[in-house]
């Protein structure tokens, strides 16, 4: 029997990660959304690429989770980007009111499944998801790691005119602002990062990566990126349900590990079947530590703000 993958929000990053995951052919999908027709619509349209790409999952679109029962994986997009005059604890009230009903209805039908949080701010919705599922924390998690380690490794690679398959690079706690690069961790074939690319050079590709989110809305214009979030999300995936046991950044509950209990943080996991199989314990300087704490004051800030 094929896998089943539920993806909640079929918007840019919901309905990119159906067909990611249904071309994949190892898992039926499917895509729900409140929005009336526009999954099952979706879910059509992507179910017939199948006879021309060759892949025989099901994709089905809902309004409803019954189509859910079951699922292995549960990737969590829903939710609303923040509008014109709306702060961000607005925007975090109004994320949490969906992340808690979505959790509800999935856990409800779907008692084993992993959860990938993938909604901003993302390292809080996957403390809320872990909080009102009641699952292990094996099986929460959160996406945004893969991604920025993704963008960096592009900027590497377009810096040294070399092969995207030879940059390997970390990066450790949230999204965005509180990121923090492991430079002195990253190789290219193998050759550490600050032995190849000057460390003021290396300050601005930093840079760009944790800004990587705005340049794309600003050149968008409306909405947000999509392409690399979902092939993010797909890596993950591809990790569990394949048994892979990779090793990739994402946002992890720690109890205790980098000194840290009680929040999501992101850092190096072992993804496979089990969900995180272990996280990856590395030895930090004290300036990656001093990055790493802000990383945890802004998300326990936000956690604060969701009163959980
Ligand atoms: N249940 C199911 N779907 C919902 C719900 C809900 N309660 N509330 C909103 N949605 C749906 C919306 O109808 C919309 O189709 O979530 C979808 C969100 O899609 P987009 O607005 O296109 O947003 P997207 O670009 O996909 O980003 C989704 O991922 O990367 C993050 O910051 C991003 O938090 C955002 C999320």
């Amino acid at each position: 029997m094929r896998s089943k993958v539920t993806i909640v929000g079929a918007g840019n990053v919901g309905a990119t990660l159906g067909q990611r995951v249904a071309e994949r052919d190892y898992a039926d999908v499917v895509l729900v959304d409140v929005i009336p027709d526009m999954p099952q619509g979706k879910a059509l349209d992507i179910l017939e690429s199948g006879p021309v790409l060759g892949f025989d999952s099901l994709v089905t679109g809902t309004n409803s989770y019954d189509e859910t029962e079951n699922s292995d994986v549960v990737a969590i997009t829903s939710g609303i980007a923040r509008k014109p005059g709306m702060s961000r604890d607005d925007l975090i009230r109004t994320n949490q009111g969906i992340i808690t009903q979505v959790t509800q209805e999935i856990v409800k039908r779907s008692p084993n499944a992993i959860l990938i949080c993938v909604t901003n701010p993302l390292d809080a919705m996957a403390q809320l998801a872990f909080k009102v599922s009641g699952f292990p924390r094996q099986r929460v998690m959160g996406q945004a790691g893969v991604l920025d380690t993704a963008r960096f490794r592009t900027f590497i690679a377009q810096e040294l005119n070399v092969s995207v398959r030879d940059v390997q690079a970390f990066v450790l706690g949230g999204h965005g602002d509180t990121m923090v690069p492991l430079t002195r961790l990253s190789t290219v074939a193998g050759v550490p990062l600050p032995k190849l690319i000057s460390a003021d050079r290396l300050t601005q590709i930093v840079q760009r990566t944790r800004d990587g989110g705005a340049e794309i809305v600003n050149l968008l214009k409306q909405g947000s990126a999509y392409y690399a979030p979902s092939a993010s999300v797909l890596q993950m995936i591809d990790s569990i349900i394949l048994d892979k046991k990779m090793i990739m950044p994402c946002a992890a509950y720690l109890d205790g590990e980098y000194g840290v209990s009680g929040l999501f943080v992101g850092v190096p996991v072992k993804l496979g079947a089990g969900g995180i199989e272990e996280i990856i314990q590395l030895d930090l300087t004290d300036d990656e530590r001093a990055m790493l704490q802000k990383s945890v004051d802004s998300v326990r800030e936000l956690v604060g703000v969701m009163g959980i």
